[in-house]
């Protein structure tokens, strides 16, 4: 006899009882899946089908064949009184699905076309883990997860310690009530628990859901104590000596009324129609709500309608999932291509093989930065789940390992940006890369040409976001300084642009050409200079050369001895004229120095200030009251090692009574002061003939 069933079916079979099997333990007993449900559903009823159609491909072991995965030997079993079910998922997410339900109960009661329509009550689909809830005599006594259905793992300890599940129950003692609901996490505290655990260099948690159930099965009660949980109820159990009302919303009204927690979002609805205005008005709210659902659910209200209807093996028949488009998909990685963003940071975003989650259809997800990527160790060419949930900007949440190409390759942060060329950084301490180009970067160019030309900085009356946009996009300006190269004819030739305007831009240019130091500063949008940061600067260094020479010096101080102690690299830093600046630390001043070594930035400054281009131009100030700082506009030069004070501190108190301290000596130097052991710089002041200045009266000095 020849075999019936054709062998790639036989095969296919076999690859997906073995496939749904592993995604399964995954699942189930590790608490860690690879591949979303959407995906999992889909194999499943992939295999469901070919067992439909040939049912000689069924084997006992097959997982269509049972509820859940194996309880985890470590936990005691529990066989449950009444059988935990699950409930028929209606696979069309559109308000058909409702429909469809609908017609099928009304067709199953045998009820015609003129019976009025059926009531039901309607409730959201947690996402989290089932659990039932023993209570004798108004006391819990077991809790335990749903298992396969018949036996599931008991977790009384752990469940305990959820703060909503009630550990006696309020005002009543039936000798057994069986409640039943989901426990799971709300996304505020799915959050802060992945920031606790990242904190503490432990694996962040994939979703709320997985959150939920890993805790729940955490052997350690301890540990199960510390995870913020929440649970609903939706259903009951085993019952005795407890009147159960006469239709489910009554349950759910009794439940809460004994101060179980029972979610407000239901309602009591008739027909399609009120099931559809339920759908809809949900999936309205689903993005608002503290958290996750993966869908409506839908009940007959009337238990006798209910017994009525009865089951079908695993399902009852008078309860539907109806679901939401996941927010979770499988999607292949491409590739992965780097964001600039406007302060120049650097982001990886995986580009997709364009799939539908969330409701929309996702082509780029984010990676956050190079150390997510390294912790999901993701690899371009993987397949990766994609999460998109409520507004929140799509991102790669995992990788499936089992389907990981032979070619799949690493990323490697650029070392130049991408759009500008400039060396990419990344700062000590901070998870970030960033572009030094500034304001030559492209990507950074509209948003700091905005800048350079809003009110705080250069004040350039009608240069808005659309109108700079336009500029950059037609190439008339690359930088800030081609601004002031914008004639009128250029400008009326623009879209919406009429002559008058562009004669009131070029007039509005031109007037910004005389600024302040400060207000230039601002303008220049150095990474953390503010408004007031940039008039401290001005006011403490006057001038904008003075300013440079700081930030010079202090980006040669960065480089040198790379493996000196970290307090010792601190403590030389602080000495330096940039971290005198009142409020400005080691961050602040790092960025500075970084914006003033970029040639690039060095160039669209010098070509600003140019009288043949920009033309900008200021008065340099007082550095501050000369009857406060009697060494303004002094320059200084120390050698030698004194006995009182630090060369260092020497110089930051010169510096603060407005002297300008240089490392060596020429006819500018105005006087140098001569410590023990004083060497060249002493002879070649002695031959030009510049004053010296000893210890003591350096003191005089400086004590005012
Ligand atoms: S009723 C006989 N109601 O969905 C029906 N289940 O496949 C028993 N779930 O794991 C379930 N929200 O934990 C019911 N409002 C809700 C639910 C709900 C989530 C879960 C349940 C079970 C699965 C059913």
């Amino acid at each position: 006899m020849t075999d019936p069933i054709p062998a790639d079916l036989r095969a296919r079979a076999a690859e997906l009882r073995r496939l749904l099997e592993y995604h399964n333990y995954r699942y189930y007993v590790l608490d860690n899946p690879e591949i979303p449900d959407a995906e999992y559903d889909r194999l499943f009823r992939e295999l469901q089908a070919l067992e439909q159609q040939h049912p000689e491909l069924v084997e006992p072991d097959s997982p269509t064949q049972r509820v859940g995965g194996a309880p985890l030997k470590a936990f005691g079993e529990v066989r449950h009184a009444i059988p935990m079910l699950s409930i028929r998922t209606e696979t069309d997410t559109t308000e058909a699905g409702a429909v469809a339900f609908d017609a099928r109960v009304r067709r199953e009661l045998g009820l015609g076309p003129g019976v009025p329509p059926v009531e039901y009550s309607a409730e959201l689909k947690f996402d989290g883990l089932a659990i039932n809830l023993r209570y004798e005599s108004g006391v819990l006594v077991r809790a335990a997860t749903r298992g396969n259905g018949e036996v599931g793992e008991d977790v009384t300890q752990n469940v305990r310690t959820v703060g909503s599940i009630p550990l006696r129950l309020h005002g009543v003692t039936p000798p057994v009530l069986e409640i039943r609901g989901e426990i799971y996490m709300r996304r505020d505290d799915f959050e802060r628990l992945n920031a606790r655990q990242r904190a503490a260099g432990d694996k962040p948690f994939v979703n709320p859901r997985n959150a939920a159930a890993g805790s729940i099965r955490q052997l350690d009660p301890n540990i199960a104590a510390r995870r913020p949980l929440s649970f609903f109820a939706y259903g009951l159990g085993e019952v005795q000596g407890w009147e159960v009302p006469a239709t489910h919303s009554g349950v759910l009204d009794a439940l809460e009324a004994i101060r179980v927690p029972v979610c407000e979002d239901r309602a009591v609805t008739r027909g399609a129609e009120g099931l559809v205005a339920f759908h809809r008005q949900i999936a309205e709210k689903r993005d608002a709500l503290p958290f996750d659902i993966d869908g409506v659910v839908y009940k007959v209200n009337s238990l006798a309608l209910q017994a009525q209807l009865g089951f079908l093996t695993r399902e009852p028949r008078w309860a539907v999932a109806h679901k939401y488009p996941a927010q979770e998909e499988m999607t292949k990685l491409l590739d992965i291509f780097v964001n600039v963003g406007r302060t120049g940071k650097l982001t990886p975003v995986a580009r997709l093989e364009p799939v539908f989650v969330g409701g929309v259809t996702v082509t780029n997800a984010t990676l956050h930065n190079m150390d997510e990527v390294e912790r999901k160790g993701v690899l371009i060419g993987d397949t990766v789940v994609v999460r998109r949930a409520g507004d929140v900007i799509p991102e790669v949440v995992s990788v499936v390992l089992d389907r990981r190409p032979s070619d799949a390759r690493p990323f490697a942060m650029p070392e130049h940006c991408p759009v500008c060329g400039s060396e990419v950084v990344r700062i000590e301490g901070e998870a970030d890369h960033r572009c030094t180009g500034g304001l030559i970067c492209g990507a950074q160019r509209k948003r700091a040409i905005q800048h350079f030309a809003s009110r705080g900085a250069m004040d350039i009356e009608g240069l808005g976001e659309k109108l700079v946009d336009q500029l950059v996009d037609c190439g008339l300006v690359k930088d800030v300084a081609d601004l002031y190269c914008l004639a009128v004819p250029q400008l009326a030739a623009l879209e919406r642009m009429g002559e008058k305007s562009a004669e009131n831009l070029v007039r509005a240019l031109e007037a910004s050409r005389s600024t302040t130091l400060a207000r230039f500063l601002y303008a220049l949008g150095i990474p953390e200079v503010g408004e007031a940061t940039a008039a401290t600067l001005a006011a403490h260094f006057g001038s904008l050369e003075a300013l440079t020479a700081a930030a010079e010096e202090y980006a040669a101080a960065l480089e040198q001895e790379e493996d000196e102690a970290p307090a010792a690299r601190a403590k030389r830093l602080k000495g330096l004229a940039l971290q005198q600046v009142p409020d400005v630390g080691p961050e602040v001043a790092a960025q500075i120095s970084r914006f003033f070594a970029e040639p690039h930035n060095e160039q669209v400054i010098a070509r600003l200030r140019d009288p043949a281009i920009g033309g900008v131009h200021w008065e340099d100030v007082e550095v501050t009251p000369a009857a406060e700082q009697p060494l303004a506009g002094q320059t200084v030069v120390l050698t030698g090692t004194l006995s009182s004070l630090a060369r260092d501190e020497a110089k930051a108190r010169l510096q603060a009574l407005g002297a300008k301290v240089t490392g060596s000596v020429s006819r500018k130097t105005d006087f140098v002061v001569v410590g023990e052991d004083a060497g060249s710089k002493l002879t070649k002041a002695q031959e030009l003939g510049i004053r010296i200045v000893d210890e003591a009266e350096l003191l005089k000095i400086l004590g005012g």
